[in-house]
């Protein structure tokens, strides 16, 4: 097929609705042209899983905008340059093992029986009121206050701490005319937490202290680095989960099917949770750079462009998944992409999972009678991130 054919015959990527329903889109993209370059955007699109899970990988493409921004006199640059999100080896390594040291599994298993008792104390708040938000309610607060004890952040300043990780999350995500607020709140959250380490050092109660700790032990980190790892977990910690749990609950009441059968089962739990997240993910793609030539699926991607993993598409691709555009709780295998792979791979994705398995078996088990309170739902209108504005539900 003439590609130049196929290509003017694609919709395009990232208008109102695309944000509505993506998948359609990504689908002609997929047949038409996996590796396509948007001309609007000038980057590089992949949809295809094997593309995509191979991108993941790849050392050629890279996170960071490269070692000029570290000595940068800017606290923005520096702090988002010294995250490990935006590393590569060897300072990726680092920065990954100090994090593995305090997150360790034992302790995010540990938290479960936290996470049910913030669950519980969220639904108290709901009270006996039929018309609920789900997101404002319940998606929105929990990983929030979860995230905020772990770091040690006291409850009061929780509103404040999260505005300002919003702000800089708004602009790594590509909102450019943030730039200006996300340096502000930067310099806030710095001068907050770095008052906070003081406190912490001799306290390895929660994850904050025990970075803290890993920090002291000579892992050959600065304070800086600390700090800006740090801001990682407040903001990579919250809206990727609250977006998990909206958008699975919002796929549970679309195919009620599904609905039921996990009413009936729930001990399908796990395995309905990672089909909600390749269903309709949260993190719908990842951008990186190319730090060389390369060749993606026969296409020749030069050195400096920005290539677009969408996850999203991977996770609908036939094949790799029966059937993709169903929902099927009990599918297996089921390997979706939704955390990344390789040296990148969620840190956070055992504690993504324990409080959306936890929220969404809550939710089933306290409101049987569960049903969707609006067929006009408003979604986010960013290409990173995929995400239900509200979620009105009647319990
Ligand atoms: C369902 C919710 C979540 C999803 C879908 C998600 C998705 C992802 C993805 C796709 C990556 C890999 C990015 C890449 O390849 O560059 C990633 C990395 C990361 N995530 Fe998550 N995430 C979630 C929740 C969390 C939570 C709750 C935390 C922390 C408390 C967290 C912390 C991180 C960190 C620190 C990284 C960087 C890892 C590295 O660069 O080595 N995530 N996440």
């Amino acid at each position: 097929m003439d590609l130049t054919v196929a290509e003017r015959r694609l919709p395009p990527l990232f208008t109102p609705d695309f944000y509505r329903n993506p998948y359609p889109v990504y689908s002609a993209l997929r047949r038409h042209d996996p590796v396509h370059w948007d001309e609007e955007h000038e980057l590089w699109v992949l949809t295809r899983y094997t593309d995509v899970a191979a991108a993941l990988v790849s050392p050629g493409l890279v996170r960071g905008a490269g070692e000029l921004t570290m000595e940068a006199d800017d606290p923005l640059r520096r702090v988002l340059s010294r995250m490990m999100l935006f590393s590569e080896p060897p300072r990726h390594t680092r920065l990954r093992s100090l994090a593995n040291r305090a997150f360790t599994p034992r302790r995010v298993e540990g938290m479960r029986v936290r996470i049910q008792a913030i669950v519980d104390e969220l639904f108290e708040r709901i009270g006996g009121r039929r018309d609920v938000d789900l997101v404002a309610d319940l998606a929105y607060p929990l990983p929030v206050i979860v995230i905020s004890e772990m770091l040690s952040l006291p409850r009061v300043d929780i509103g404040l701490f999260k505005r300002w990780s919003d702000d800089v999350i708004a602009y790594s995500a590509g909102a450019i005319d943030m730039e200006e607020r996300a340096r502000t709140s930067v310099t806030a959250l710095l001068s907050h937490l770095n008052e906070m380490v003081g406190r912490l050092r001799g306290h390895p109660d929660t994850i904050m202290s025990a970075l803290v700790e890993a920090q002291s032990a000579g892992s050959q980190l600065d304070e800086e680095e600390l700090l800006a790892n740090a801001i990682l977990l407040l903001m990579n910690g919250h809206e990727t989960t609250t977006d998990t749990i909206g958008n699975g609950v919002l796929a549970l009441l679309q195919n009620p099917d599904q609905l039921k059968k996990l009413q009936a089962h729930p001990e399908l739990m796990m395995s309905a949770t990672e089909e909600m997240m390749r269903y309709d993910g949260a993190v719908q793609l990842r951008g990186v750079r190319s730090a060389q030539e390369l060749k993606i699926g026969g296409k020749e991607i030069a050195s400096g462009q920005t290539v677009y993993m969408v996850i999203g598409a991977a996770n609908r691709d036939a094949e790799q998944f029966a059937e993709p555009d169903r929902l099927d709780i009990e599918r297996s295998p089921n390997r979706h992409l939704e955390f990344g792979q390789g040296i990148h791979f969620c840190l956070g994705a055992a504690l993504a999972r324990a409080e959306s398995q936890i929220a969404i078996h809550s939710l089933l088990a306290r409101c049987p009678g569960l049903e969707l309170g609006s067929d006009r739902l408003e979604w986010k209108s960013v290409p990173v991130f995929r995400g239900l504005k509200s979620l009105p539900i009647h319990v």
